[in-house]
């Protein structure tokens, strides 16, 4: 058996064999409290999971039902900027497909390129622009690794997710998300740059995640959470802890919508 299958194997005993799954990425850990009768797998104990060195916490997989649908939520996730492999995620997104997951639900904190998404926003992903120009398939043999980007926003499910958002009455805008490989952060000119091309949103993560789950075959659907206006486009210095600093103060908007998706999707 190998990482993946060793993976799958032990997330389908662990707990409800989930079809969906959530990536939680910055300001949006606190939907992890929407788990009924929740069940966590350390990555460590899953073989084809990264080890994350972020502040100590080791990842953390949730397995678990939310309004009775089953879910696994990643607590958690590697970024192509520590180590510079896009293909960082490769094996929890396998090993979640392996184990009969049909959905992937991404979610960021991005920064906001447009004056109507002020900090606290909520985007839903329509499209992006892989600004780093990086992939996670580059060694994946066969022709299968040339995989059709068109609709990797799965245009039914963001129907479905738009429709959700009004009944909940939540905000939720709809944009192109940038991403940049990061970790630092982007110039004013490099900004002016992203809007002339069609970006509402930046930031550095979720695209080689999607690019792993369309070649996987799973739907995608993906969410920011726009943080901070981008650099040049306010006053405010850019830092780590201002981000996660207003991530907080739109983390119950952002568990909110979580449960009201994954209940209509
Ligand atoms: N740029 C890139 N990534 C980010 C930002 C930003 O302004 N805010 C949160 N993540």
């Amino acid at each position: 058996m190998n990482a993946i299958e060793a993976s799958a194997a032990r997330i389908r005993v662990a707990g409800p064999v989930p079809e969906l799954a959530v990536v939680l990425g910055s300001g949006w850990d606190r939907a992890a409290e929407l788990v009924e009768a929740p069940t966590d797998i350390p990555y460590p104990e899953l073989p084809a999971f990264p080890a994350l060195n972020v502040d100590g916490h080791a990842g953390i997989l949730r397995l678990g039902r939310i309004g009775g649908r089953a879910v696994a939520l990643l607590r958690g996730r590697k970024h192509a900027y520590e180590s510079g492999d896009a293909a960082a995620m490769k094996g929890p997104i396998r090993s979640l497909a392996a184990a009969g997951c049909r959905i992937l639900v991404l979610t960021n904190a991005a920064g906001s390129l447009d004056a109507n998404m002020g900090p606290g926003s909520l985007m839903l992903i329509a499209d992006h622009l892989n600004m780093a120009q990086r992939t996670p398939l580059h060694d994946e043999p066969g022709s299968d690794r040339f995989v059709d980007m068109s609709d990797a926003y799965d245009p039914a499910l963001r129907a479905q997710a738009r429709a959700a958002a009004a009944q909940a009455g939540i905000a939720l805008h709809e944009g192109v998300y940038a991403w940049v490989l990061g970790p630092q952060f982007e110039t004013p000119a490099e900004i002016r740059m992203l809007r002339l091309l069609g970006a509402q949103a930046v930031g550095m993560s979720t695209v080689p995640e999607v690019i792993l789950a369309r070649h996987a075959g799973l739907k995608v659907l993906a969410f920011s959470m726009l943080t901070n206006m981008a650099a040049g486009l306010s006053d405010e210095s850019l830092s780590h802890a201002h981000t996660l600093r207003n991530a907080r103060a739109a983390d119950q908007d952002a568990s909110r919508l979580l449960a009201a998706v994954i209940a209509a999707i």
